[in-house]
């Protein structure tokens, strides 16, 4: 509903029209529950509108992915932490031994990214930073035995390898510098990374997810790739295979963003938003699963599933890796007749939503429609119709198709877009709004 879905949540007063598009939302649950009973966000992804309402009512926050999981409960269960243990607890991310010892590890190829994003600003040389976002990753080296190739690059990564060895450093330990350095971020910004992780890990099991969420919010704002999020790594060659003379422009801003700064100030803005009045509740389970035991508190359930045959997990891969922490197989894919890595490094495995796929979605539609007029409860889907003018994704199902299917189920379907309110026999209509108007709708059921 937030009009970039694939961002992760900031904890920042919204303002403009995400602004307008949450108060629309929590409008419409108020026009059709004015008792002010429980909302289950149904498909809660960064959480944003489960925040909003949060303050109005008690939550049910549902998603299938563990980051959604982790931010939710850092905004919905808030622990009200000492400015002193976060003081420390930065201090210890800074100043710990492990955080030296990776560094010192990770030294080879700190310094040779350095020099090549410095090469490359000066335009004295392109290769080397290309090389880096082509060939970088430590666990594609692993996983291709490069080991052959003679190439400076890889002789670092061989390097660091033996350093983490003997320095003792286990996988889980390094695992962001091995699965997104030199790829979605800096080598340095992975040490730091892994260094906060390494705290967390240690820290109480109560307060962990205040501690995770905000690096992930700092993760999303420091990521280097097409469109700041974790699907698409930075291209270094334009479609002739030549390296893009404005490489060094690209990546130097974002790769030199100090983590540990962002991460204070993330830290803090979680830290201080408001305490709810209300109990939530947060549901890390497939919609279906979740619609059999939602709390008896629930009236009203506001569903924002994906439309798009593009599965959200591509957006959030590396977020999910850092909270589910563990060392995931990566993805291939076949090229050519070749088995050849993910271009992202996906992690294996990732969730397939059946709302993605267009064989599967309508029955999920009438499932979930089903189960939810069968308990009794009214539901606000949000929809946003295919704007073909834009470089938008077609929609897996259209508005008519899901009209049709609620309506075996609910007396009443009406359709409401943002200013303007209009019954489902103007179904038609709603489809012909111009983008500006049509850019999202609710199709409320009771
Ligand atoms: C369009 S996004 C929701 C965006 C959210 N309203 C916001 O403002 O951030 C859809 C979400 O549905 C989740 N999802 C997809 N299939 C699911 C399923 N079968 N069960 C639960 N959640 C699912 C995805 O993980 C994704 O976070």
């Amino acid at each position: 509903m937030i009009e970039d879905k694939t961002k992760v949540f900031r904890p920042i007063h919204y303002l403009g029209s995400k602004l307008r598009m949450l108060n629309f939302i929590e409008d419409t649950i108020n026009e059709i529950d004015p008792e002010k009973g429980g909302v289950c966000d149904l498909f809660t992804g960064s959480g944003s509108v489960a925040f909003h309402l949060s303050n109005s009512r008690p939550v049910t926050a549902v998603d299938i992915q563990e980051y959604s999981k982790v931010i939710c409960s850092a905004i919905l269960q808030k622990q009200n932490i000492e400015n002193n243990y976060l003081n420390d607890f930065l201090n210890e991310c800074k100043n710990s031994s492990h955080y030296s010892a990776l560094l010192n590890s990770v030294r080879p190829l700190i310094e040779y990214e350095e020099s090549a994003i410095q090469k490359a600003l000066d335009k004295t040389s392109l290769e080397d930073l290309c090389h880096i976002l082509e060939e970088g990753s430590i666990i594609s080296y692993e996983i291709s035995k490069k080991n052959n190739n003679k190439s400076l690059l890889f002789k670092h990564i061989k390097q660091v390898l033996e350093n983490f060895k003997d320095n003792g450093i286990s996988d889980v330990d390094s695992l962001s510098i091995r699965y997104f350095g030199g790829f979605y971020f800096s080598y340095k910004q992975t040490c730091q990374i892994d260094s906060i992780l390494h705290q967390i890990n240690k820290a109480d099991l109560e307060i962990k997810n205040s501690l995770l969420a905000p690096l992930l919010s700092t993760m999303s704002d420091a990521v280097n790739t097409v469109g700041k999020h974790f699907a698409q790594p930075i291209r270094p060659r334009n479609r002739k295979g030549m390296i893009k003379a404005n490489l060094g422009k690209t990546v130097s801003t974002d790769r030199r963003i100090d983590i540990f700064t962002l991460y204070q100030k993330w830290l803090k803005k979680y830290n201080t938003l408001t305490d709810s009045n209300y109990d939530h509740a947060i549901y890390s389970t497939d919609y279906d699963d979740a619609l059999d035991k939602l709390p008896n508190n629930v009236s009203v359930v506001y569903a924002d599933p994906p439309y798009t045959r593009e599965h959200y997990s591509r957006f959030y891969h590396v977020l999910e890796t850092v909270c589910i922490r563990d060392l995931p197989k990566i993805s291939t894919i076949v090229l050519k007749g070749e088995t050849i890595l993910s271009r992202g490094l996906y992690r294996e495995k990732r969730h397939q939503s059946v709302f993605c796929i267009r064989s599967l979605a309508p029955i999920a539609f009438d499932n979930m429609f089903q189960k939810i007029s069968a308990k009794g409860l009214k539901l606000i889907l949000s929809y946003s119709p295919y704007d073909e003018t834009k470089e938008t994704h077609p929609r897996v199902v259209k508005m008519k198709v899901l009209i049709d299917l609620a309506k075996k189920y609910f007396n009443n379907v009406e359709v409401k877009s943002v200013g303007e309110f209009t019954h489902s026999k103007l179904t038609h209509k709603a489809k012909h709004l111009d983008a500006s108007k049509a850019a999202e709708v609710l199709i409320i059921c009771q």
